[in-house]
């Protein structure tokens, strides 16, 4: 999944022989998931037709500030499009656009749109080699970046002229790649390795049986979606569980016991900067596993189990500078439980859920949780959605990585 899936793309379109990859890029940005509407310069319309821009971004296309075909609907709100815009996209940028853009001037819908845009806004140049290099274009190009808008240079090679040279359009997928790119540098756990366990762990009892428990790993993918979505690169270990994070930024590794749980997060800790523990692993497993399906012939059945390892426990013994948080499910005294094992485990964090409080606890889609810091710090969170309280544990993440 890309880090622009779900996210809204204005696409400005402004008068050059480039405006024919339009349609190109618009593709680009619906199959890495983006939303795409078009605002386009009135004489870009005879590079490209809106028609055709119009049916690969599944929306209106406009060039106006008036709308003649609907008398219901007139008045083509610049306002509006810059508002729903998440990235603004000027491609092709032609050096009339761009000085215009520099300057101020509002005499087209593309340009009042960009002046009433709060989002981040690129630019990708293509003109002819010696419009490129000209002092003027130079100008406009370094203004606009002083209004924080980012460039996307153009590439060299045969330009329409016949001439060889810089300035034609980049490729519609690398314009994609790098605006991918330049969001996730801007993320505010860009760089960061996150270890997350989730879901339960099963402890065979024979081939064909296991103890487990209700853990659905919902809460653990609901983390590893938000991390990889403030650009953290994720390495999920995960028991069985029918959860999907399809993101270029998670790396599942499916395990099934608490043994090679236990081992896929001590292999990972020592590269990562912050590990979450929201696994619901078994304390106890059968001390022996039968080697053939374990028959009926008794009426009764002892099992001897041992304990399993503390994953969490022993990374906290381990631990050097990552940022430990670990979970408590909680059904009594719940604070003093919590607390006693953010200290015993040596966490930095831990997310104390009660199973008195109604809707938390680790089957349903919602969660009720406390956060108690080890520096003492207790703040108490609503009822959510497990997509929102993951963000709540992150954000007490991405606050105590910058204290
Ligand atoms: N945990 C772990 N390995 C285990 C058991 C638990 O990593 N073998 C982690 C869980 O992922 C969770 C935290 O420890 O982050 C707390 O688990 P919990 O079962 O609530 O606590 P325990 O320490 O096992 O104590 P108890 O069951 O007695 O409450």
């Amino acid at each position: 999944m890309s880090i622009l899936s779900g996210k809204n793309v204005l696409m400005g379109i402004s008068a050059g022989i480039a405006a024919y990859k339009a349609p190109f890029l618009v593709r680009a940005f619906i199959k890495a998931g983006a939303n795409v509407k078009v605002v386009m310069t009135p004489a870009s319309k005879d590079f490209v037709t809106p028609l055709t821009l119009s049916t690969l971004s599944k929306n209106p296309v406009h060039s106006t500030f008036y709308n003649d075909e609907d008398e219901n609907d007139l008045w083509n709100n610049h306002v509006e499009l810059g508002l729903w815009a998440n990235y603004f996209v000027v491609a092709p940028a032609t050096a009339n656009t761009l000085s215009k853009m520099a300057s101020g001037t509002c005499d087209n819908l593309l340009l009042a749109t960009y002046l009433s845009a709060k989002c981040p806004v690129y630019f990708a140049p293509a003109m002819d080699l010696d419009m490129y290099k000209h002092p003027s274009t130079i100008n406009s190009f370094e203004t606009l970046k002083t209004y924080g808008n980012v460039m996307i240079p153009a590439t060299s090679g045969e330009l329409a002229s016949g001439l060889i040279g810089q300035g034609r359009l980049a490729e519609p997928e690398d314009i994609v790649r790098f605006i991918e790119a330049d969001i996730l540098k801007h993320l505010p756990l860009y760089g960061k390795k996150l270890l997350l366990t989730a879901g339960p762990t099963y402890e065979a009892i024979d081939p064909v049986r296991f103890i487990g428990n209700h853990s659905s790993g919902k809460m653990g993918f609901e983390i590893a979606k938000a991390a990889a979505n403030l650009g953290a690169e994720v390495i999920l270990v995960s028991g069985p569980t029918h959860q999907k994070a399809p993101h270029s930024l998670i790396n599942i590794i499916p395990v099934t016991s608490a043994q090679q749980m236990y081992e896929a997060a001590h292999k990972y800790f020592n590269s990562v900067n912050i590990a979450i523990l929201s696994a619901a692993v078994a304390d106890f497993r059968p001390k022996d596993i039968a080697s053939q399906k374990i028959k009926k012939k008794d009426s009764t059945l002892t099992l001897e189990l041992e304990k399993t390892k503390d994953i969490l426990a022993s990374l906290g013994q381990i631990k050097s500078n990552q940022l430990l948080v670990g979970f408590a499910l909680e059904t009594n005294n719940e604070l003093e439980n919590a607390k006693g094992k953010l200290k015993k485990k040596n966490l930095d964090l831990i997310v104390l859920n009660s199973l008195q409080d109604k809707g938390a606890g680790f089957k349903g889609d919602t969660n009720k949780i406390t956060i108690i810091d080890k520096d003492g710090a207790i703040v108490n969170y609503e009822l959510k959605s497990k997509s929102e309280v993951a963000k709540d544990i992150l954000n007490v993440i991405i606050k105590k990585l910058n204290a």
